[in-house]
């Protein structure tokens, strides 16, 4: 255990990891348009400069430490809003070790240079993926952590290791837990590009905008659910980023460390997300039907509730709103 904790230095710049990201990119923003200031740390492995908006880019790995202590340094940093790992669920079973050293000990890496920067704030991405299929649904805070791949597993393990480092060093840390991030900027600069993406809404996209291949297979229609299709809770992506912004303010306020869900509480099925794009973009979405696929949960959304009393969070958008946006930003991605 470490004898002398360092003195924070209480500086008000935010450390945004993976801010060139999607959902990064967009809480750039978001804290940008609450006058945090704010310097971003990413790789670019899978995120772009071009989505970092009014904030300084740093191009590095949060695995160096060195560069990691110095960043926090020049720019004053007080707090860390990480995003940076890797999400493919798939590759996470068939490369495991890829996973393990970018998310789990490059975490490790960051959390102990920002530490000896005097830095003891962090908001972490985790992912509703840490409670494998939850035994029932709506799903809270108190369900089983029971991870059903590599890369949910990270998660759950990062969580802990940030709960061991607020033991051993004084770190806390907002876990959040997101649902399914969707849906773009309302002025239709950033979003979610479909090149990287694996999640319905851009593949969905890409089918409709791009036609046939690539084609979209709806994974298993026999699902015990009102239309056999699985369910899943999406939320907006600038909902999300008002989350980190109110985990910082909730960090700010001198609070504990906490896990929450951030999800809108309200379930969608696989056909209802692409009906509600064919309704908005005029014409169907073309997919095929195709068996279920291993690991797929048949039902997941959130209990929302810990994220009001914690954060003053909620969701302010609903499906109509992500498909909307999304498919402005997509089609705007098209024209360039
Ligand atoms: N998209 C979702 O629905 C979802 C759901 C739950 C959790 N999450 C988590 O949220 C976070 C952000 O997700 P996203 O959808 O914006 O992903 P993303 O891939 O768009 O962004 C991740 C960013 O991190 C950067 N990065 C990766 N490893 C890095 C490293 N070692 N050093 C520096 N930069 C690095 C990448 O270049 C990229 O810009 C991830 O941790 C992801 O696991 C996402």
């Amino acid at each position: 255990m470490r004898s002398v904790a360092p003195e924070p230095i209480a500086g008000q710049t935010v450390l945004v990891t993976g801010g060139a990201g999607y959902i990064g990119s967009h809480t750039v923003r978001a804290l940008r348009a609450a006058d945090r200031p704010v310097v971003v740390l990413d790789s670019l492995e899978l995120g772009t400069a071009d989505a970092v908006i009014d904030a300084p880019l740093v191009v590095g790995d949060i695995a160096d430490e060195a560069l990691v202590e110095q960043v926090c340094r020049d720019h004053d940093v007080g707090s860390v809003v990480h995003f940076a790992a890797y999400k493919n669920v798939g590759e996470s079973m068939t490369d495991p070790g890829k996973y393990f050293h970018n998310n789990v000990d490059g975490t490790v890496h960051l959390v102990e240079a920002v530490l000896r920067a005097g830095v003891q704030q962090m908001v972490f991405s985790s992912s509703c993926s840490v409670y494998g299929t939850p035994p029932t649904v709506p799903v809270d805070e108190s369900a089983p952590i029971a991870p059903e791949s590599v890369y949910a597993d990270t998660k759950a393990m990062i969580e802990r290791v940030l709960r061991w480092y607020g033991m051993t060093s004084g770190l806390r840390a907002v876990s959040l837990r997101y649902f399914n991030a969707a849906g773009a900027s309302v002025d239709s600069r950033i979003g979610e590009d479909w090149s990287y993406a694996l999640n319905l809404i851009p593949v969905a996209m890409r089918a409709l905008l791009l036609g046939d291949p690539p084609q979209l297979q709806v994974y298993g229609t026999d699902y015990p659910t009102p239309d056999g299709t699985c369910i899943r809770d999406y939320i907006h992506v600038d909902d999300l980023a008002d989350a980190h912004v109110k985990s910082l303010d909730h960090l700010d306020r001198g609070g504990d460390t906490v896990e929450i869900n951030v999800g809108t509480g309200i379930g969608s099925s696989v056909l209802e997300v692409l009906n509600a794009i064919g309704a908005v973009a005029g014409r169907p979405v073309p997919h095929e039907l195709a068996p279920r696929r291993a690991g797929d949960p048949v039902s997941t959304y959130a209990e929302p509730s810990r994220a009001a009393e914690v954060l003053g969070w909620r969701a302010a958008h609903g499906l109509d709103e992500i498909v909307r946006t999304a498919y402005a930003w997509h089609l705007a991605q098209l024209g360039d």
